[in-house]
Parts: structure tokens; C-alpha cells; sequence
């Protein structure tokens, strides 16, 4: 029950506060669930080394350019160097374009196409968080994803002290995400708590005012009950 609450809280909060991104409105309007895979993809390999605001021009010009895989696996090398010209880390547009070639050109992909073909070809340009990503922002797949946003949001959430660059917590952190994640809105539940770490459960003074699940929060709890117990003694 309290999980249940957890989950309804922070997905009306990101439906309140989400920004609208590309990527989140063509997740939304696009039927063709191979189509929408695709741009996650994408969105997620730009989003991995640089920031939102950066991504956003960047995300929209390539999808104009290349809006599908099969388009993209018709590129130079050349045209993706000139598409991604001051946004960093130029192995990846390569890694993109090299893996949608890698793919072939099939036309259809049938039901979990892409995903399919993305945990298979597109590897390992899909690693653990892009294929949870794609599998539940695209296909509606009740899987977690952690990343370093989810990573402080979770480990405040249960108030792990634990070092969460270590290998171990990690996994236990991918457990709990995937015990977490809502079962009938596991893509905005995802993109929510990366949201919250984003803007609201940020690395230092957190606004923890405005958070939608404090009263879920064992770190936030915590903290009340020291200042309490501390106010008591004056
Ligand atoms: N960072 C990584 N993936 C993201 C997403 N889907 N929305 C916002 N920020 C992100």
C-alpha cells in the first residue's frame, strides 16, 4: 500500500511538473511502437553524455534527418560528424550509425521489434539502462532503469549509506527499481524518478519542500526526527 502511494504520488507530481521534451511527445503520439523504440534510442545514447537543454536541437534535427533506423542505416559517416558538431563524445554518433547498418534494413521488426533487435544486434551500444529504457518508454515493459539520477533518488528513498559506486549496491539498487516500477505507467514512472533526481533530489540541498514523495523518504524522514529530538533538548 505505501508502495502504491509512492508510485501515485510521484506520477501525478511528473504530471504536473514534467518538461516537455521531443523525445516524450513522440513517445506519446507515435503508434508504431518500432518508431518510438528508435527515438528512444537515440534520445537516450545524446542524453547519456550531455545535458538536456544541450540535447534537445540535437534530438530534433536528427530525427528530421534520420527518422527512422532504416534511414539512419543510409548515412555517412560524414553526415552524422556534421550532425553532431558540438555535441561531444563523437563515438557515439558513430556507434549509432554503425550499429543501425550492424541491424540491416528489414523493414518490419514485427512486436518487439526494435527492442528485440536492439538487446540482439545493436549491442553493446545497448547496455543494461538503455534497454530498460527503451523496453519501458517504448513497449510499456514494467522494467526498473537506474542511472545516476535514480541511484541518489533510490539510495535517499531507503537511506542507503552504502558506497552506490559499487558494483554490488548497484544491483541491489536494479532490484529495487524493479520491484518499484508502476505496472501500468512503467515509462513515466522511470523517466519521473530521473526527473525528480534532476530537478528536485539534486546531489546538494536538495528541495525536499517540494518533493511528492518525502513522506515516503526514509533520509527525509530521518532528518525530521533528529531536528525534532534535537529542538526537545534545547
Ligand atoms: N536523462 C536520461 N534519460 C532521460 C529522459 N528520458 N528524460 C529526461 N532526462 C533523461
Amino acid at each position: 500500500a505505501e508502495v502504491e502511494a509512492l508510485r501515485r504520488n510521484l506520477l501525478a507530481w511528473y504530471d504536473r511538473c514534467k518538461r516537455d521534451l521531443p523525445w516524450r511527445a513522440l513517445a506519446a503520439a507515435e503508434p508504431d511502437a518500432d518508431r518510438r523504440g528508435y527515438a528512444v534510442w537515440v534520445s537516450e545514447i545524446m542524453l547519456q553524455q550531455t545535458q538536456v537543454a544541450t540535447v534537445i536541437d540535437y534530438y530534433t534535427r536528427w530525427m528530421q534527418k534520420w527518422p527512422t533506423l532504416q534511414a539512419l542505416a543510409q548515412a555517412s559517416l560524414e553526415e552524422v560528424n556534421e550532425l553532431w558538431a558540438g555535441l561531444g563524445y563523437y563515438s557515439r554518433g558513430k556507434r549509432l550509425q554503425e550499429a543501425a547498418r550492424k541491424a540491416g534494413i528489414p523493414s518490419s521488426h514485427g512486436q518487439n521489434g526494435f527492442l528485440a533487435l536492439a538487446r540482439q544486434k545493436l549491442r553493446p551500444g545497448v547496455g543494461r539502462y538503455t534497454a530498460g529504457a527503451i523496453a519501458s518508454i517504448s513497449y510499456g515493459q514494467p522494467t526498473g532503469v537506474v542511472d545516476g539520477n535514480v541511484i541518489r533518488v533510490l539510495c535517499r528513498l531507503r537511506c542507503i549509506g552504502a558506497d552506490s559506486s559499487s558494483p554490488a549496491v548497484i544491483d541491489r539498487l536494479w532490484d529495487m527499481a524493479n520491484v518499484l516500477v508502476d505496472r501500468s505507467r512503467p515509462g513515466d514512472f522511470n523517466q519521473a524518478l530521473m526527473e525528480l533526481g534532476a530537478t528536485v533530489c539534486v546531489p546538494k540541498s536538495p528541495l525536499c519542500g517540494e518533493c511528492p514523495v518525502k513522506q515516503h523518504c526514509q533520509a527525509w524522514r530521518r532528518v525530521e526526527k533528529e531536528l525534532a529530538f534535537a529542538s526537545q533538548k534545547l
